[in-house]
């Protein structure tokens, strides 16, 4: 069995961090997005793996080299545009041949992992298994609808769902799938859709199996998705404190890297720290993560993840549900006149008390 990841595409919706960088690079929990599902894809026994890149592909390659590190075999696709997640499928055609395959969509995490599934398609040998969980706000996502145990239809994005069931961006399948997406057409937002690729599958008879996800499951796509991510993820966190503190008050879990340095200040975890960061006279609440090299001074952080060198100074509001990207400043000043000085990127979003 190989593997399929995709991490093309244009984030759009976690604009600016994503002018500067992919998406699946974001960091929960100080880790890249795309992390999670190599670690699955191992975990899974995996080794073949094909990343499908667009414009970020030499960011993704120098993150992930030749996947040594995870004992992956890594081939990197290029997708000339993102033109839908079964035109990746298709571009990956001469990777794929005529192996079974995960399909996993790089801006996913899926808590349990995707070993059980695996085992189970490989043994079973249907031509197709989805994951299925429910959500609050299935318009935003694939939505399947079930009659007993059969999927009976499955919509991208519909204005009216049919069900709270989202497709999880995990898919199993084996040859038929590359029929089914040279069969469908593009959609509205003009790209050829995997769900209309499965419903393909399903109206022509081919065996398509779903499971639900049995623990947490999220999509990083958006600010509220990937802050949520982290907390998830740093739910699990580990006390891990390599780097120095002094004069602080720890509670709870609290990860701090090598090299960095915590003075007169209280920590709240789950929280996370990189390595060479300084902090003074801070409070940081829990489910944060904060990224290599960041210096915060006189500043209550809360919710939020940091990216490296992020500088925080002398804010008196306490700063929560924020996602500052890289070298990021933000600072007091006393000088006259008194007044905001901003120098936001496109798409930048400032919220004021
Ligand atoms: O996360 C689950 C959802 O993922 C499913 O419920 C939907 O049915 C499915 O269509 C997908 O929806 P999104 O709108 O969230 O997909 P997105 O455009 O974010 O793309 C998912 C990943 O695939 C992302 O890492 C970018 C990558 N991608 C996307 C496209 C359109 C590619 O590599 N190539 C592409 O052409």
């Amino acid at each position: 069995m190989k593997a399929l990841i995709l991490s093309g595409g244009k984030g759009t919706r976690l604009r600016p961090i994503t002018y500067s960088m992919a998406k699946q690079l974001v960091p929960v929990a100080n880790k890249p997005v795309l992390f999670f599902g190599l670690e699955a894809v191992q975990e899974a026994g995996i080794r073949e793996v094909g990343i499908i890149v667009g414009e970020t592909a030499a960011e993704i390659e120098k993150a992930v080299g030749t996947g040594e590190r995870w004992g992956l075999q890594v081939t990197y696709i290029p997708q000339l545009e993102p033109l839908g997640l079964a035109h990746a499928v298709l571009t990956a055609e001469p990777f794929i041949g005529e192996s079974p395959f995960v399909m996993y969509l790089g801006d996913n995490i899926v808590k349990a992992g995707i070993a059980v599934l695996a085992d189970e398609f490989r043994r079973e040998q249907p031509n197709s298994m989805i994951l299925l969980a429910e959500v609050p706000n299935p318009q935003d996502f694939g939505v399947a609808e079930l009659q007993g145990d059969r999927v009976a239809r499955l919509e991208e994005k519909p204005a009216q769902p049919r069900s709270n069931l989202a497709l999880v961006g995990v898919y199993m399948f084996d040859k038929h799938i590359f029929e089914a997406a040279r069969a469908i057409k593009p959609s509205q937002r003009n790209e050829l859709e995997i769900t209309d690729a499965i419903q393909y599958l399903i109206d022509q008879g081919y065996d398509v199996r779903s499971h639900q996800v049995t623990n947490w499951w999220k999509d990083t796509g958006s600010l509220d998705a990937i802050l949520e991510a982290n907390r998830l993820v740093l739910e699990d966190l580990e006390t891990d404190l390599q780097g120095a503190i002094e004069n602080c008050d720890l509670h709870g879990r609290v990860a701090i890297g090598k090299g960095s340095i915590a003075r007169n200040s209280v920590i709240r975890g789950p929280v996370v720290i990189g390595e060479n960061c300084e902090l003074e006279n801070c409070y940081i609440g829990p489910f944060t993560a904060i990224g290599d090299g960041a210096s915060l001074k006189n500043c209550e952080v809360e919710y939020s993840i940091l990216l490296e060198g992020s500088r925080i100074e002398q804010i008196e509001s306490r700063i929560e549900h924020s996602l500052l990207g890289k070298n990021v400043m933000v600072q007091k000043s006393d000088s006259r006149p008194r007044a905001l000085r901003l120098m936001l990127g496109d798409s930048s979003s400032l919220t004021i008390p």
